[in-house]
């Protein structure tokens, strides 16, 4: 509790709601724990605000936005920088946070850290360059060069960022950031797991010297306040990030509201038989159990074609059986726990309907609670829950297949499309098969990722909707508006 900033916390010790540019607490002065799942200790109290509260702080950005929009990209970017700089000030103290609040390891907590001040520098100067264009009336037949259309990126108004427990920072400022640098208000909610840590990431914002209500945070229990808050009419955008469950709610709810939304996933990685099999096993483990395979972007099933399968599940074998569960600050730690039991039950869940299908783990497969050992499961097949649903934990799925078609049409058939990587020699061929998967990314020889931040990151099928990454995340929060000038040029 001695890590929180003063600033946020209210008389009972809770993190308060960031309404109007000041921290108070709920109007019912009710607060949720924010229990850390590594050994349940109480790490502090979040604010439980109700749906006066939604409209307080909708109210609030709806004020506060005209002020902001005009106020200029050159000094929304220097708001911008000050917030990254005062992040890199806190390092320590979000590190903290990261490890107790959702169980990350240093080195993950330092990742997203680093990498989310980074991405806000990044957006300020993007928002520097963001410029509109001119299109002259004479490139249509019948129509003068005089009648000049000026097209410009107008901000939406209001933005709504609903953000998940596994990257409190990252997936919090890849909404926040282009929604204030192209002039929108944002109201703010994270998830309750995390939300500790993205609160003072908007401490950093609010010491950055916003114009009160241009940032507005709350917290709460969503049954109570999700609808409120995605269904408010001063709402103009809902950007959010989570299940494909949550984003179909809330895409109901928010009917004609814009919206950007980063949900599930199922990424496969296509080994093909002329693959460097060390390579593609060190790039595969990794990417199914960092951060215990609570990522969007985890490889979360391979797909081996039958002449390479035994020495890549080999491979992946040697590899896996290596990681140690364990507490994650503990230097020696690759896996900490899953963020709740829940999530725990259900990846057992999984795995247990797999083996007795006739899947073989090979190793792993132990849990105390929502401490699950790093599972390595061969001859997975189609008839299993594992091949097709998401488990977000540490299980990694092998399923084989005769040959290449066969492996891009099992890749295919899925309800998600969020990203693929290929594992080949033969970067002809790692292009075909690129275009043959519908997937938004293909990663050729490396393991899935979002990052860098400013490459486009965008999910096909029941993987969301629309287009993130810094310039399209800009794009996405903006619209346009044209001015169509006719000019009566004096003759000669
Ligand atoms: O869960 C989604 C994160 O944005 C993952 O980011 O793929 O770059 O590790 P990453």
């Amino acid at each position: 509790m001695s890590d929180l900033l003063p600033a946020l916390l209210g008389a009972d010790g809770a993190c308060q709601l960031l309404v109007n540019g000041a921290w108070r607490p709920a109007r019912s002065g009710q607060t949720l724990e924010a229990r850390s799942p590594i050994d349940d200790s109480l790490v502090g109290r979040v604010a439980a605000a109700d749906t006066q509260d939604v409209d307080d702080v909708v109210a609030a950005a709806a004020a506060a936005w005209p002020g902001w929009r005009d106020a200029g990209f050159s000094r929304r970017a220097d708001h911008l920088h000050a917030a990254a700089c005062c992040m890199r000030q806190e390092r320590e103290r979000l590190l903290h946070l990261l490890t107790e609040e959702i169980a990350k390891t240093r080195a993950s907590a330092e990742e997203e850290v680093d990498r989310t001040a980074d991405l806000i520098d990044y957006f300020a100067e993007e928002g520097r360059r963001y410029y509109g264009e001119i299109i002259f009336g004479d490139s249509f037949p019948g129509y003068p060069r005089t009648k000049i259309c000026q097209v410009y990126s107008e901000p939406l108004g209001v933005v709504l960022a609903i953000s998940p427990f596994n990257y409190p920072l990252n997936l919090s400022a890849s909404k926040i950031a282009p929604a204030l640098i192209t002039g929108n208000a944002v109201v703010f909610k994270p998830a309750a797991k995390g939300a500790l840590a993205a609160l003072h990431m908007c401490e950093c914002f609010r010491r950055a010297g916003l114009p009160p209500g241009v940032l507005n945070a709350i917290t709460g229990d969503t049954r109570i306040i999700g609808d409120a808050l995605c269904g408010h009419p001063g709402v103009d955008m809902v950007a959010f990030t989570g299940s494909t469950a949550v984003g179909r709610q809330i895409a109901h709810v928010a009917g004609m509201k814009a919206m950007l939304s980063e949900l599930g996933g199922k990424d496969a990685a296509l080994v093909l038989d002329d693959a460097d099999l060390d390579l593609a096993a060190d790039e595969i483990v990794k990417g199914a159990f960092s951060y215990s395979g609570q990522r969007c972007t985890a490889v979360k099933r391979v797909i081996a074609v039958e002449a390479i399968a035994d020495p890549l599940v080999a491979a992946l074998h040697q590899r896996t059986r290596t990681l140690r569960l364990g507490d994650p600050r503990e230097a020696a730690t690759s896996l900490g726990p899953l963020i709740d039991d829940r999530a725990a039950a259900f990846v057992q869940e999984l795995v247990d309907e797999a083996l007795a299908k006739g899947a073989v783990a090979l190793c792993g497969n132990r849990r105390n609670g929502r401490y699950l050992e790093a599972t390595l499961l061969d001859r997975v097949t189609e008839e299993m829950r594992m091949a097709w649903e998401e488990p977000f934990g540490p299980v990694l799925p092998v399923l084989r297949v005769a040959d290449l078609d066969a492996a891009i049409a099992l890749a295919n058939r899925s309800d998600y499309g969020l990203q693929s990587c290929v594992f080949t020699r033969d970067l002809d061929r790692a292009f075909a098969v690129g275009r043959r998967l519908d997937v938004g990314t293909v990663n050729v020889n490396a393991r899935d990722s979002r990052g860098p931040d400013h490459f486009p990151f965008v999910g096909r099928k029941d993987s969301g909707m629309g287009t993130q990454g810094v310039h399209y995340s800009i794009q996405a929060m903006t619209r346009t508006k044209s001015i169509v000038l006719n000019l009566r040029l004096p003759a000669g």
